[in-house]
């Protein structure tokens, strides 16, 4: 059978280039540390090319589709498991309480609570972690524009069919399917998303900085919120993880967004990367710092450091324009690595 990766709509994804990526890995790594995961798409095209993957992101919901497309090497939902999360009553829980007339209309607010109780039936982690996000594809594609920093009159003039149809000349009908629809249209693709590459993967969930001196791997691929673009990821998937926790949550605290600090930002991540061979970060040309001040940075703390380019062509969602774009692969060595593993070596009792 053939896998293939689940439309997850994920703002910054690298799914287009993702091969490109992992043709740009040295040949002799086994195992990558994907630190900022995301939407999973370079930890997945790892995967598929048999290496050890590690994905760790901030956000609950992108390290809930690391469990269910990196660690998760087997388990799918059956029949039983997807009749049970659509049966029941809706009823007024967290949803409902705090984002009726806010994101969705009551009613569905009321379903989303109903399917978030019935989660908590499944038999496993990785069955509750295919299930959010499904979950998140359904609410997503429910939502004008993708993401949840939308004010309450747009989302409703926008859902307006007949408006959008007049305005945009489509309808946009899939703002107005059920949840259960969506999750029922999207649960087979999802399933068979699901592959074994014989691997332990590992899905974290943590600020990278509390987590980098912990990690080893033969590479790090770094794809960080590009500073100067629309890269708030809390508001924008920070909705998910109030569904999962149903309790409200704290903004990412080393989120990338301040121009002020971002370059300081790279310096903490590039001075504290010992643990890892081969350093690999995504970037590109209308972000800060530029490509000059990241080479500076990287040459300051690494080796061999060079940088490749392609042309990245992506859609903004909810906008008609493409914009191009110039996506840079910076690809360093870390100088200290050899003498780290001989200082291990000569520690060890082995
Ligand atoms: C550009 S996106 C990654 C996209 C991903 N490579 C993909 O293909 O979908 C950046 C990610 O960094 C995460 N992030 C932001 N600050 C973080 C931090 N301090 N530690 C870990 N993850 C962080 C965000 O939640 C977001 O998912």
């Amino acid at each position: 059978m053939i896998h293939k990766f689940p439309t997850i709509n994920f703002i910054g994804n690298k799914e287009k280039i993702a091969p490109w990526i992992c043709d740009n890995f040295p040949k002799e790594a086994n195992t990558i540390f994907d630190a900022f995961s995301g939407g999973c798409s370079v930890s997945y095209e790892a995967k598929q090319r048999g290496y050890t993957v590690i994905s760790n992101d901030v956000l609950k919901i992108n390290s809930t589709i690391s469990k269910y497309l990196i660690e998760n090497n087997s388990e799918i939902l059956d029949f039983d498991d997807i009749k049970m999360i659509v049966t029941g009553e809706p009823f007024e829980g967290y949803m409902t309480e705090n984002y009726a007339d806010k994101f969705f209309f009551k009613n569905e607010c009321m379903e989303l609570d109903l399917y978030r109780k019935n989660i908590g039936k499944l038999s496993s982690d990785y069955k509750k972690s295919i299930v959010f996000a499904l979950l998140r594809r359904a609410m997503i594609r429910k939502m004008p524009y993708s993401r949840f920093n939308i004010n309450w009159d747009k989302i409703v003039q926008l859902r307006d069919e007949n408006y959008s149809y007049e305005k945009y000349k489509r309808k946009r009908a899939y703002h107005n399917k059920s949840f259960k629809t969506h999750f029922l249209d999207n649960v087979l693709e999802y399933n068979n998303a699901v592959f074994d590459n014989k691997k332990a993967n590992i899905s974290l969930n943590c600020d990278v900085f509390d987590l980098i001196k912990n990690i080893k791997a033969d590479i790090i691929y770094l794809d960080p919120p590009y500073t100067g673009t629309m890269n708030n990821y809390f508001e924008f998937y920070g909705l998910f993880d109030e569904y999962i926790t149903s309790e409200k949550q704290s903004p990412i605290e080393n989120d990338f967004i301040n121009k002020k600090t971002s370059y300081q930002l790279f310096e903490n991540l590039f001075s504290n990367l010992q643990n890892f061979k081969y350093w690999i970060l995504s970037y590109n040309n209308s972000s800060i710092p530029n490509k000059e001040q990241l080479l500076d940075l990287l040459n300051k703390y690494a080796k061999d450091v060079h940088v490749i380019e392609r042309k990245h062509d992506y859609k903004i969602t909810g906008r008609d324009n493409k914009e191009t774009n110039k996506e840079y692969l910076f690809i360093a060595k870390n100088p200290s690595f050899e003498s780290t593993l001989i200082k291990q070596y000569e520690s060890a009792e082995l």
